[in-house]
């Protein structure tokens, strides 16, 4: 079967100068928690980090709350749950990897820590250039973009396993263990932004991009800043190296 290549998508984050946009960021964080934190785990991101999308101390403190945690031992030996607090991370939806492949066909949902970049397919380039820079940053998004809204039925002739769904951007098969997970009006938002699968699947891969890649905006910034600099020093060892061979004929 064809797999189709992602859809590129404009993502404020992309380019040199891009920035994430918090709103976006936090309409992504709640389809991500009433969606897909029901299969997809997301281990490596601490609530506290839920600052960076313009939330206060205090409202990070009360989305943690809404979550139980795994603790312990106590000074019994015993394992407890408690409520959640910014330090802790992600709960994830299944106690371990077999459970989670049980649930779902046989196919375990990918934790979402860095999924946004483990998917970075490239835009155009030769997969040896990204091989290299595998820092390439909207690959991710515009293939989880695509995934979402890439449900179809399957063309005529076509047969998928029982227990999977037709997508053509899957990236390894015809069809997926997940099926479609979003539609219209599911996930109502308080800022006006259209509730569609559309806006949805944009929403929740920036959300995704910006778990795994927090840090961009200070990245690109150093990146231009290194450039800056490059340029000027190029410029002293241009008349360096004049000056000092000035005499030499
Ligand atoms: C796989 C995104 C909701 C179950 C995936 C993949 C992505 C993804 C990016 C990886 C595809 C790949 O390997 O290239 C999302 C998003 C969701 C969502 C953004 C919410 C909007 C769900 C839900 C379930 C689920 C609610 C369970 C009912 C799975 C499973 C796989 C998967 C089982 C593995 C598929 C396979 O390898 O065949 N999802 N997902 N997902 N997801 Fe989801």
């Amino acid at each position: 079967y064809p797999i189709n290549k992602p859809r590129e998508q404009d993502w404020s984050f992309a380019g040199p100068f891009g920035k994430y946009d918090k709103g976006q960021l936090q309409r992504g964080l709640k389809v991500y928690t009433e969606v897909c934190a029901a299969c997809h785990s997301m281990n490596l991101v601490a609530f506290r980090t839920l600052g960076d999308l313009g939330y206060s101390e205090a409202q990070v403190k009360a989305f943690a709350a809404n979550y139980e945690v795994q603790d312990g031992p106590n000074s019994d030996g015993e394992m407890y749950t408690r409520k959640a607090v910014p330090s802790d991370y992600f709960p994830s939806p299944f106690p371990n990897h077999e459970a989670a492949a049980a649930a779902n066909n046989g196919a375990a949902p990918p934790d979402f820590s860095l999924i946004a970049k483990a998917r970075g397919v490239t835009r155009g380039f030769p997969q040896f250039v990204f091989d290299i820079f595998t820092q390439y940053q909207e690959g991710g998004p515009d293939y989880i973009y695509s995934l979402l809204t890439g449900y179809q039925d399957p063309p005529e002739g076509v047969e998928v396993a029982e227990g999977t769904h037709y997508n053509p951007y899957f990236a390894s098969a015809a069809a997926l263990a997940m099926a479609k997970p979003l539609s219209d009006d599911q996930v109502t938002y308080d800022d006006g932004a259209p509730q569609t699968v559309d806006q949805y699947a944009h929403d929740v891969s920036a959300f995704l991009m910006w778990a795994a890649e927090p840090h961009l905006e200070a990245r690109k910034r150093t990146g231009f800043m290194v450039m800056v600099f490059l340029l000027i020093f190029t410029g002293l060892i241009y008349l360096t190296k004049k000056s000092v061979y000035a005499n030499k004929e």
